[in-house]
């Protein structure tokens, strides 16, 4: 299973490549938004940068929502590094774009995906990666964790090579259920990354082992 960082935060892109379990990061306008980046200039650069960071895949995601505009910005995305993954909507004309950077050998990451059937044209239409969003659909009750399960059960069913990469993860469970069904990829915040290591019998363990320790010496 693939772990990957949902931020634009240069800082914590950096934590969670020391750890040594990075395998790439996505990116959206609005967590751009979120660090000051705007602009195209700077938002260009801060891909960049971000690449210079990671050894894996880096989302960079289109604003046209026409198939032309499409395959312009994402052409000129690609061309930035070769670790960038094209990011596509989950519209009409993005099923064209998907197919047609498929044809090119150009990797995506479709996005913006709610339900089965679009995760299925995502992957006939030649996505690299489908990413469904599961916080947003518990956010409105309903179960983003069978989402993913539906999307595992069809890709199986056809071998088809598009991967699942359940996104809008909002914490450790999230990361764990998604390990149990089969998702090849995560990604969310570093806290639901970094949060897989704690547990409170490590601590006491530990400080008992390191007390111990200490009395014979
Ligand atoms: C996916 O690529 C998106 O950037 C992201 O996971 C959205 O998550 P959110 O619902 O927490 O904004």
């Amino acid at each position: 299973m693939k772990f990957f960082i949902d931020t634009a935060n240069l800082a914590q892109i950096k934590e969670a490549q020391e750890l040594g379990v990075l395998d790439g990061v996505t990116t959206n306008p609005s967590l751009m938004a979120k660090e000051g980046i705007t602009g195209e200039k700077n938002i260009i650069q801060h891909y960049k940068d971000i690449c210079e960071i990671v050894d894996g895949d880096v989302s960079a995601e289109v604003i046209s929502t026409d198939f032309e505009g499409m395959v312009r910005e994402g052409e000129a995305l690609a061309a930035l590094h070769p670790q960038i993954v094209v990011k596509i909507p989950m519209i009409k004309d993005g099923i064209k774009a998907l197919k047609y950077f498929s044809d090119q050998g150009i990797k995506t990451n479709c996005t913006l995906v709610f339900s089965a059937g679009q995760a299925l044209l995502a992957a006939k239409a030649g996505a690299s990666y489908v990413s469904p969003f599961i916080g947003r659909l518990d956010d409105i009750s309903t179960d983003g964790l069978q989402l993913i399960e539906e999307i595992r059960l069809i890709y199986d069913n056809y071998d088809f090579e598009t991967e699942i990469l359940a996104a809008s993860v909002r914490h450790t469970m999230h990361v764990l259920e998604c390990a149990k069904i089969g998702a090849d990829v995560i990604t969310g915040p570093l806290g639901s990354i970094t949060g897989l290591l704690k547990h409170p019998l490590t601590d006491i363990g530990l400080e008992q082992f390191l007390a111990d320790y200490r009395k014979g010496n």
